[in-house]
């Protein structure tokens, strides 16, 4: 089914000048970015984004990071696009991310890798109804 999904490149990839390189892997894989933004996330904002990480002892580090710089938020659309755009993000820890994907070429760290992505249609519709209306989405 064609599916939307929230995907983040995160500070370390727009402090890189990253977002075109990181852009064309998703066009590549045949997913449209039906909307996007620049935004510059505070401490707090990242908190409420990840609010399902809130007793995890990286939540700190992952919220100071995600508020440490700008971030592209942005929704993808093609079919089955959640799965499809978790192929090509790689594993959230680069040293196990496949070769050829955006984790394996471009991220740092486990908590420094450039892109974050929604893991189900759930979170997926909840995740970009955070940042986006249904008036900025353009299929
Ligand atoms: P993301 O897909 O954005 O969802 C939660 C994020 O937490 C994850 O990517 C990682 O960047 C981050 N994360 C997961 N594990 C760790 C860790 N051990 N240390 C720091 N950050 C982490």
């Amino acid at each position: 089914a064609v599916e939307r999904t929230l995907s983040i490149i995160k500070p370390d990839a727009t402090k890189r000048n990253l977002t075109g390189k990181i852009n064309t892997k998703f066009e590549e894989a045949g997913l449209r970015i039906v909307a996007q933004k620049r935004i510059h996330l505070t401490q707090d904002q990242a908190g409420e984004f990840y609010a399902v990480h809130k007793e995890r002892p990286f939540f700190g580090e992952l919220t100071e990071f995600m508020a440490s710089g700008p971030v592209v938020v942005q929704v993808l659309e093609g079919e089955n696009a959640i799965a499809k755009n978790r192929e090509v993000m790689g594993a959230t820890n680069p040293a196990d991310a496949a070769a050829g994907t955006i984790r394996a070429e471009f991220a740092e760290s486990v908590g420094e890798n450039s892109v974050h992505g929604s893991d189900a249609p759930d979170t997926a519709k909840e995740e970009i109804s955070f940042f986006f209306s249904g008036l900025e989405l353009v299929g």
